[in-house]
């Protein structure tokens, strides 16, 4: 027997950072309708899993959680499937876990509250996938953090790289009003946020499909550095292709825009990049990197690499390791190539065998934490603006650098919040050690 009314609830997130920000959004959606959120799932009535299929592993792990579930004692909770996997998936998940209570997909989130009404009234298994964009309401979001908060600025994806499963699991793109996005902003500065990360698959794409309201991404970024007290704008991610030297100019010239910039490279061959279809190629890679160098020179590059993608031989896989250790990144996700059911490229074969994906996956990143320590090591001596975020389990002093580092220093409560000139005086692992610069006492 299934419990009838849920009380309590536990939710799960999986994936990227768009996951974790429209899971905030269902704690919201669940609280007020009066559930109480649990940490540990045995408490729960109710268990949620918002799920992520970029790569097989992803999709293993839940699938993993969800059939133990369905072993245990926990079976007679009620349990909920949504996010990027139940897209993916559809009602083939009630096939393989039965006790499955719903499903909802990534543009179908705002119904969760009358999809529980209908699993409570019906006792029926019910599933919520065909929704092409969802006005979400993101005010109510219970976020995770207090000081730094992510904003959704443009959903789904048009790019359709062969290997990419986002454009099938979240649909075309579709920009959000940016009176809604100012608004929202402003509405958590006024709460205390510092800081905001803009979300998007592909942040530059933004305003392209409302051409009516002449607001692009380096638009956007003008009119949110107007906001008085908010210290630092961030985004993710950006297509090399739709980098414009607009954008670049705004990170150079804008307050509150941090000098990081993610731009996803996925490979060094030309080849391999015309058969993901990236629509760049190296060359024109390099050249943007090298524009934004010169135009904002303090700017760090962060990438994501695929290694073993369809075909790719040892002397292609050689030109990405060249490029990487060229260009330099200061933050690199480095993936072995996951075949996806419904993309094109599941009509090649995944011909590079395992065991080489992983060489070539750890000789990245082995050349990765070369580079990282190196950058580190330049780092020490160099005093950098830390937002102090809170503590860590050690009760420390946690936060981050405008370029993305993380950093940990002395120093009291009061701090938190906080913007502080920090003296690095060294580093473990890749955590950052600092100290606050004393103002000089003349
Ligand atoms: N929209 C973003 C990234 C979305 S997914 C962008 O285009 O940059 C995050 C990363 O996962 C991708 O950049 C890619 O490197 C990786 N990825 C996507 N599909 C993959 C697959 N099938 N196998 C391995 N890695 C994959
Ligand atoms: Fe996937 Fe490519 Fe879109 Fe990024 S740009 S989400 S990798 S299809
Ligand atoms: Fe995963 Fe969907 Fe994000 S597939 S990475 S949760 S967009």
């Amino acid at each position: 027997m299934k419990i009838k009314d849920p009380k309590t609830f536990f939710i799960r997130t999986y994936g990227c950072q768009m996951n974790e920000l429209e899971s905030e959004v269902m704690v919201g959606q669940l609280k007020r309708r009066g559930l109480k959120r649990v940490l540990d799932e045995e408490l729960a009535d109710l268990l949620v899993f918002n799920t992520c299929s970029i790569r097989d592993l992803a999709e293993r792990k839940v699938m993993g959680k969800l059939g133990q579930l369905g072993r245990s004692k926990m079976r007679n909770k009620l349990i909920g499937v949504t996010g990027c996997m139940a897209m993916a998936k559809k009602e083939t998940l009630f096939k393989k876990l039965p006790h499955v209570d719903f499903v909802i997909g990534t543009n179908n989130l705002s119904e969760l509250n009358n999809v529980l009404d209908d699993v409570v009234a019906s006792g029926k298994q019910q599933i919520r996938t065909e929704g092409e964009y969802d006005a979400l309401d993101y005010t109510i979001a219970e976020r995770e953090h207090k000081i730094k908060g992510y904003v959704s600025i443009i959903r789904g994806c048009d790019k359709y790289c062969t290997y990419c499963v986002v454009p099938y699991t979240r649909g075309q793109e579709v920009s959000r009003p940016h009176e809604e996005i100012e608004r929202e902003v402003r509405d958590l500065v006024q709460k205390g946020y510092k800081e905001v990360t803009l979300l998007g698959q592909n942040v530059n794409s933004y305003g392209k499909d409302r051409p009516e309201t002449g607001v692009l991404f380096h638009d956007l970024l003008y009119r949110l550095d107007k906001i008085e007290g908010l210290e630092r704008v961030r985004f993710l991610t950006s297509h090399p292709i739709d980098i414009s030297v607009q954008l670049m100019e705004a990170v150079r010239d804008l307050r509150t825009v941090c000098e990081f910039v993610h731009f996803p490279l996925q490979a060094g061959s030309n080849r391999i990049l015309k058969k993901m279809h990236r629509i760049y190629t190296k060359e024109q890679y390099i050249e943007k990197v090298a524009l934004l160098r010169s135009i904002a020179p303090n700017a760090k590059l962060g990438t994501d690499i695929i290694v073993g993608f369809c075909s790719e031989t040892d002397a292609e896989f050689e030109e990405t390791y060249q490029l990487f250790d060229e260009i330099g990144f200061s933050v690199a996700f480095i993936f072995a190539y996951s075949p996806r059911k419904g993309t094109p490229a599941m009509r090649w074969q995944d011909d590079v065998p395992e065991e080489v994906k992983q060489q070539r996956l750890h000789r990245l990143l082995e050349l990765y934490e070369k580079k990282a320590q190196e950058e580190r090591l330049e780092l020490v001596n160099t005093p950098m603006e830390v937002l102090v975020e809170g503590k860590n389990k050690n009760g420390q002093l946690k936060g981050t650098t405008r370029c993305w580092k993380n950093v940990i220093l002395e120093g009291d409560d009061s701090l938190i919040g906080t913007l502080q000139m920090v003296d690095i005086s060294g580093f473990n692992h890749s955590t950052l050690i600092g100290t606050v610069k004393k103002p000089l006492i003349v």
